[in-house]
């Protein structure tokens, strides 16, 4: 009995210290068919902890977010590219941690990106793990947006709940804004505009599995 359990427990430790394989089911991980075949990622994408901590705090409205190499998702946009639907890009790439509608509320609390900021820091936003699940598509309105679904590692998740014991130390309305609520992704590309409004960019939208190489 406790070698089965030791043994399981071994397997469990064996699990959680490889690389967590990238989603490769036949359907999506909501068990839909897929719209394509697997798009190439460079595993160097991964590497964020090798590029500077990105201040967006003089943007209107400030945002947080960690930020990715764009030269490992412009071979994806590249992949996802046609001259029927080409796609304009931002030529840089991250994910965002808290959004700028998000942080219009948390400011009414006195909440500053220098404080928000210190937060991600001291959490080493840019070594936060995160896995690539999938090459999502929001198709609405006439425009197509490309996103890399992420699901996010406990450390990022941990700033947006340091983000919301601050905002709620200063008073913050706790129903105004919710750390859990978090769909973080990477646009890739897009045919007319990025897309915000009513669309839910999660595993909901994949659209194409992703391989890397
Ligand atoms: C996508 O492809 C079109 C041509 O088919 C090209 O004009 C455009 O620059 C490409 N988009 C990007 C972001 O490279």
């Amino acid at each position: 009995m406790l070698s089965s359990l030791s043994l399981i427990a071994f397997l469990i430790w064996i699990a959680s210290c490889q690389q967590i394989p990238i989603y490769s089911g036949q359907k999506t991980p909501l068990g839909v068919p897929w719209q394509g075949d697997a798009i190439a990622v460079s595993k160097a994408i991964y590497d964020t902890d090798i590029l500077p901590f990105t201040d967006h705090s003089h943007e209107d409205p400030p945002w947080l977010g960690l930020s990715l190499d764009y030269k490992h998702v412009h071979p994806i946009l590249e992949q996802l590219n046609s001259s029927d639907a080409p796609l304009l890009s931002r030529q840089e790439a991250h994910i965002t941690v808290i959004t700028p509608p998000e942080y219009t509320v948390l400011s009414q609390a006195e909440v500053t990106m220098d404080q928000i900021n210190a937060i991600a820091l001291e959490n080493d936003i840019q070594s936060c793990p995160f896995e690539l699940i999938c090459i999502g598509r929001v198709h609405d309105k006439g425009d197509d947006v490309y996103d890399l679904i992420v699901i996010p590692g406990e450390s990022l998740l941990h700033i947006r709940e340091d983000v919301f014991r601050l905002y709620v130390s200063q008073g913050g309305n706790p129903s105004y804004f919710d750390p859990q609520m978090f769909r973080p992704h990477v646009t890739v590309g897009f045919t007319k505009t990025d897309l915000f409004d009513g669309v839910y960019k999660g595993i909901n939208t994949c659209h194409r599995p992703i391989k890397l190489i």
